[in-house]
Order: C-alpha cells, then structure tokens, then sequence
C-alpha cells in the first residue's frame, strides 16, 4: 500500500508553522527584526522636521538645520549612522544620550528630543536615529575663521567664563567631555554658550582605586590632546579638559589652533617647544609612568614659553597668567575650572561683557563646516612680532 508522505516542517499548515523562505528572504526578515529591536520606543518620525540646510559632518554623521513643520521652531538635527543592522543600537549613542539627558545647565546644549527614519528595504534596514537640539546660530571655531568678527576683552571674558561654567558643571557631575576644542562650542544669536558634542564624553569615578581606572586614551581631538593622553595615561580625570580650554582660550587671540601636530609623536615635539621639556623636574614621576616616554623621542632643553609666545597676541597680563596655568605638563598641577572661575582675569576691569550687540551686527551664522579651509597660520599682530617671526622659524606648527 502506497503510503502518502507528507512533507512536514516549514511546508506545512499545522499551527506553528511558517512558509517556506529562501536565504535572501531569512536574511530580510532578520534584518526587519534586529531594526524593530533597535527602534526606540517612544520616538517620534523625523519627517517631522523639515531640513533646511546642512551644517555639520562628523565622524559619525551629519548635522542639519531644520524645522518644525507644525511649530516652525528651529533646531539642529544630528543625524547618527547605524551602521550595521544586525549590531543593535550603538552602546555610544545610548552613552551620549544618556549624558545629554542628565546635564541640564545654560551652558550645555539642550537635547529636545530623539528622532528616528523608519527601518525599511529602501534604507537596507537601517533606521537612522536623529539626536533633536536647541539651534545654535555659530560655533565658536566659525567665529574665529572669520576676521570680521572681532572679540574686546570683555567679550573673550565673558566666552571663557560661560565656557568655565559649563565645565565646572559637567565635570561636578562626575563627568568628562573629551572633546574640547572650538567647534565643539556653539554660540546662540543672543551670545550664550553652549558646549556641545558628548559623543566622545563618559562618566568618571572620582575615588581612587588601587588598580586605578582604565579608559581608552584616544580621545580629543590631536591639537587638542593634553601630553598625558599623548604619553598612554589611562588613570585619567577633569585636568584632560582644561587642557583644551588652555588652547582654546589662546585661540580667542592667535586666531588659529596654537599646537598644530600632524602625528602623536609630533604633538608632543610641538608641545615640549612651547610648555618646555617633559622632565620629571615638572613632571614628577613622569619617566617612570609612562612607557611611552622612553620609547618616544621627546625634545630635550626646551624651555617654556607659554607667556613669551602668546604676549604678541595677548596683551593683557592675567589672561596671559591663565593661559599658563591651563597648559601647565603635570595634570596634577592643572588648574581646574573652579579655580580657573576665580582667577583674578574675570574680576578686574574690563568685566566680562555679553556678546549680543557684537553678534547683532553679524546676520549669517557661522560654522566651522560652512567656513572656507585656511591655507596659511594667520601672522602675529605688529607688537611684538620680531619675537614672534623667530620663532617661526624653530617652532614647527606652533602657531
Ligand atoms: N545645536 C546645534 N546648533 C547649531 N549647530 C550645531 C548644533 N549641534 C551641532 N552643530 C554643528 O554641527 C557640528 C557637528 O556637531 P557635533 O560636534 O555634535 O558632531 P560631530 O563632531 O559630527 O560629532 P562626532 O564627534 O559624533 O562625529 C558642530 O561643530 C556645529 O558646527
Ligand atoms: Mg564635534
């Protein structure tokens, strides 16, 4: 008697089963999957938001300025790629969310909402995921490319001293940025500041911990890099960020990055030539810490010069004096930024001044991104510039 096999499995129509698919299709079907697990609950289409122009590219995506179709409001959208649909939401994203949402100050951008594109066939499953801020009209790496804008001494004051304030917070919430440097400082039409990008930013334990902590080192933009990072240091807390404000307020005057390294090695040779030799005559302990101190070629006999350098740019005596004590070597010995808020340069005349009468007469916005490339260092101001022109000559790339 024949026997009438029926074919069990995928074929059939019993409860449970499902229908046959081939490879092309499984893979489909698992992308959908892996894209509905990583949408978020709760977030809003970004088709909301009508773009109006680009104005930032990063590492990891775009920025846009857009609108609100319903409200008209303005806002900056950062577009995140996924990139790989199978890898689930990126642990750096949540990370920079997760700061963004605890850090509610008038000095740090103000997260409004996140977005997301619907993961379909026609973006290979990749649903982008759209981080919604307050709209800044400038950053400050923007402001500085363009000659007309022209900062008084109350205005760098007041930038500093907002900027202080920002980190002063960031950093009492256990917190580090690891990104300063200009660009990642927005300024509104009415001249506040905002720090901006926590995309590199994480969580630190002040405690001291026998074994000490393990961050990566690869963090912070090169020319903003402090030597510690340079030289592997993995132990490390808030000093990391002053270095950068170090360079960034020397910026407000030189008008371009100050230490400008094509390679590690390279930042640490233009570093030694203008904050002096790295020797454990300032550095405590320095030769013994790191490895890469013996196995890098670090420049010998240089002195620092941190004050004879900027004085052609930097006129005023207790600006020149911060400075200093921002590129200071040893991290131990950095000011911080709560005795940075203190330094006599905010509480003798001129006071800090807002920036919005100097801003009104400036009606486009100004980014980094949208900023023609600079092809020459801009040349020291007439005072002083024999010094300045010298020392060209010796210090490569310092400014
Ligand atoms: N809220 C905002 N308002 C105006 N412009 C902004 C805003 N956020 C970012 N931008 C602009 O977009 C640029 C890039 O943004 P951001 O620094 O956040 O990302 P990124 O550098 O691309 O980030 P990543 O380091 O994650 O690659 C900024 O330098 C700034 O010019
Ligand atoms: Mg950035």
């Amino acid at each position: 008697m024949k026997r009438n096999h029926r074919r069990r499995g995928w074929s059939g129509h019993g409860r449970g089963s499902r229908p046959y698919m081939n490879k092309a299709q499984r893979d489909k079907a698992n992308a959908a999957a892996a894209a509905k697990k990583r949408e978020l609950p709760f977030s809003d289409e970004v088709s909301k938001y009508e773009k109006m122009a680009k104005i930032g590219h990063g590492t990891f995506g775009e920025v846009f300025k857009a609108k609100h179709k319903l409200t008209g409001k303005i806002v900056a959208l950062k577009k995140c790629l996924v990139q790989d649909a199978n890898e689930g939401f990126p642990i750096t994203l949540l990370r920079e969310i997760k700061l963004l949402k605890l850090l509610k100050h008038n000095n740090i951008i103000n997260l409004i909402d996140i977005c997301t594109t619907e993961a379909t066939q026609f973006n290979s499953y990749k649903s982008n995921v759209h981080l919604v801020f307050d709209f800044c009209e400038h950053d400050l790496a923007g402001l500085l490319k363009n000659p007309n804008v022209k900062f008084t001494l109350g205005e760098i004051k007041k930038i500093m001293q907002m900027l202080l304030n920002g980190l002063y917070y960031i950093h009492r919430n256990q917190m580090l940025h690891r990104d300063m440097k200009p660009a990642n400082v927005l300024i509104t039409r009415e001249g506040v500041l905002k720090i901006a990008d926590f995309s590199l930013a994480r969580d630190f334990s002040p405690a001291v911990i026998p074994q000490g902590n393990c961050y990566t080192n690869n963090v912070v933009t090169l020319w903003y890099r402090p030597p510690e990072l340079l030289l592997g240091e993995r132990d490390y807390g808030p000093s990391i960020d002053l270095w950068g404000v170090g360079c960034i307020m020397a910026e407000l005057w030189t008008r371009i990055p100050i230490m400008q390294g094509h390679t590690e090695q390279h930042q640490l040779n233009v570093i030694s030539h203008l904050c002096g030799s790295i020797t454990p005559e300032v550095w405590p302990n320095v030769d013994m810490k790191y490895k890469l101190y013996q196995k890098m070629q670090l420049p010998k006999g240089q002195e620092r010069k941190v004050k004879d350098r900027l004085e052609a740019y930097v006129e005023d005596p207790y600006a020149l004096d911060l400075i200093d004590m921002l590129l200071v070597l040893d991290p131990a010995k950095r000011t911080d930024s709560d005795s940075a808020l203190n330094h006599d340069f905010f509480w003798f005349d001129p006071l800090p001044s807002d920036l919005t009468n100097m801003l009104s007469t400036h009606n486009t916005s100004m980014f980094e991104y949208l900023s023609p490339p600079r092809h020459r260092p801009q040349e020291p101001p007439k005072q002083n510039r024999k010094s300045a022109i010298t020392s060209q000559l010796v210090f490569d790339r310092v400014f």
